[in-house]
């Protein structure tokens, strides 16, 4: 392992942690989250032992889209503080060794944004090139469209100049057009702006509607990103883009920019993540193995992230109708769980039943998966959703730091699940006292993980287990291995798994006091209990003595 690696590539072992400032913690008790109470728990995020935080968008917002609809980039949503506020958070997180990134949404603005303002006040402004009009739009598919419980189309007409503007997500979010030089230059304002500021990254909403969906089309759509990433690396070494880039591997992968790896650095990884929830529903590792084999190595210094739920519904858009419906059938079997007719509105504690043993799989599975892992507030202590919220707000609930909820003094911006995942239930303050509580497991995952390079720059190998149920995989670096593997069933399970080159060698257990020894024909026997997981550190057979004193001589 080469020391510039773990430091300089930090992104390849961060531990990524999304919150959303409106509702993590209220500091000035209006209920509403903001950066003051953000900064008071800081040392909760460090303790918990997450790298990196990833905040939503915190921009002044008409909150249509939960702020994903934004009308200045360059300040504060004023309920959630100021832009000193947002200095001293930075700086608080930083002295905590932790890292700050950010939602970039540059695919559209508000239709509130002074910007799109001047834009339809005529055909003639001068920003009316900023955004992607149309005198006849090609006609659309409904099918495609990505709220299609609100839309029907990617047009909206606007009466006073008589012309369309494109919008690919609300009607209220016309798309910024790229194929604008200005557009672009504003674009790497921003970024620097809040480099500037101390972020060292962006999440980038929507990357390949930003790219594609420009007018006119621009001749290579990846060198745009080659450039914002380019002026990144110029301003602050080591910034990274984290990219939401929905598409199947073969897609995907130019995304990073083909052998270069000078697009986007770092790529959610959608397909493991729905086949990840297949496996799990089927309590079969078929599918998942197989997503692990066919997904592309990214480019040197470039990343895979891992997730089983984010801030959005779970979507299952890239399965089948069959498999679909047989996730939804075991995890959101009511309608209302359900949306878009393609995915769950749940979180996963509550979609794993409250099984807290299947939980604690699931999270070891993901911290153990090739890639960088990312996780929602509040999935370290198993938080549930509230149905009784709109649509994806289900998930987006309030912090739970203590029996009485702990977020607010005030009545809170959303309101706060009842029955078995109410904060009375689960909360930070219990799970801090309790040993065997899913926090503490997090924080065991997160340390192990941290020690474990061989999982972040290992090249990896799944491997037979001869048990459909159990999904095997070991990581090789520099000549050390580890050895993972999971059982997605509830039944006692014996494995075996063949560790080439590894005969005779210790594996030794990093989640509980265990050693297994493989075989002189490389042959190891894994016990694995129901839901059990098991991270495996080998190490070369230990020198009987009498072969050591010989040695020696
Ligand atoms: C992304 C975000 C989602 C948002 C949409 C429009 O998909 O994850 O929350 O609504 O972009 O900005």
């Amino acid at each position: 392992m080469r020391l510039t690696y773990t430091s300089d590539v930090w992104y390849k072992n961060a531990v990524v942690y999304c919150l959303d400032v409106e509702t993590f913690k209220d500091g000035n008790g209006d209920g509403v989250g903001d950066f003051r109470g953000l900064t008071q728990q800081i040392d909760y995020l460090a303790g918990l032992g997450v790298t990196c935080l990833w905040l939503m968008p915190f921009f002044p917002t008409p909150n249509r889209d939960d702020g994903y609809d934004i009308t200045d980039f360059y300040s504060i949503d004023p309920r959630l503080g100021t832009l000193g506020d947002f200095v001293e958070f930075v700086r608080t997180a930083h002295d905590r060794g932790l890292r700050v990134i950010a939602d970039l949404v540059v695919n559209h603005t508000s239709d509130q944004h002074p910007w799109f303002a001047q834009a339809r006040s005529s055909k003639d402004s001068p920003m009316r090139d900023w955004y992607v009009w149309s005198d006849t739009p090609e006609p659309d598919d409904p099918s495609q469209v990505v709220f299609p419980d609100k839309e029907n189309s990617f047009w909206e007409y606007d009466e006073g100049t008589g012309q369309y503007y494109l919008h690919s997500f609300y009607r209220h979010q016309p798309d910024l057009n790229v194929g604008n030089p200005e557009v672009r230059d504003e674009i790497a304002r921003i970024l620097g702006f809040w480099m500037e500021l101390g972020l060292s990254g962006f999440r980038v909403d929507a990357v390949p509607f930003l790219v594609e969906n420009v007018n006119p089309k621009l001749a290579n759509p990846h060198e745009f990103l080659q450039d914002i990433r380019a002026f990144m690396t110029r301003r602050k070494g080591g910034s990274i883009l984290l990219g939401e880039v929905n598409l199947p591997y073969k897609e995907l992968i130019r995304y990073f920019g083909e052998g270069l790896g000078d697009q986007i650095t770092v790529c959610f990884d959608f397909v493991g993540m729905q086949k990840a929830w297949l496996s799990m529903a089927r309590q079969d590792a078929g599918p998942l193995a197989a997503a692990l084999r066919e997904r592309p190595q990214p480019p040197k210094d470039c990343q895979w992230a891992m997730f089983l739920r984010n801030h959005d519904e779970l979507t299952l858009d890239k399965l089948t109708e069959e498999e679909r419906h047989e996730i939804f059938r075991a995890f959101g079997p009511h309608e209302d769980m359900q949306i878009y007719g393609r995915g769950l509105r749940r979180r996963l504690p509550s979609m794993l039943g409250g099984d807290l043993r299947r939980i604690k799989m699931a999270y070891s599975l993901l911290f153990s998966l090739p890639g960088t892992p990312v996780i929602f507030y509040g999935e370290e202590i198993g938080m549930g959703e509230n149905l009784d919220e709109e649509g994806r707000m289900a998930v987006r609930i309030p912090m739970q730091w203590s029996d009485d909820g702990g977020f607010s003094q005030a009545e809170p911006v959303r309101e706060i699940p009842e029955g078995s995942f109410a904060p009375d239930r689960v909360n930070v303050a219990d799970q801090k006292r309790d040993t065997n509580s899913l926090l503490r497991w997090f924080q065991l995952l997160i340390e192990r993980y941290r020690e474990c390079p061989e999982l972040a720059w290992g090249d990896y190998t799944v491997l037979d287990t001869g048990h459909d149920a159990v999904l095997a995989h070991r990581c090789d670096v520099d000549g050390a291995t580890m050895v993972i593997a999971h059982n997605l069933c509830d039944t006692a399970l014996d494995v075996e798994v063949t560790l080439t080159r590894l005969e005779r060698c210790r594996l030794t257990d990093l989640l509980v006091d265990d050693n297994l020894e493989i075989a002189d024909d490389g042959t190891a026997r894994l016990p694995m209990a129901p839901h059990g997981c098991r991270w495996l550190r080998a190490s070369p057979p230990e020198i009987p003595p009498e072969d050591a004193s010989i040695k020696a001589r």
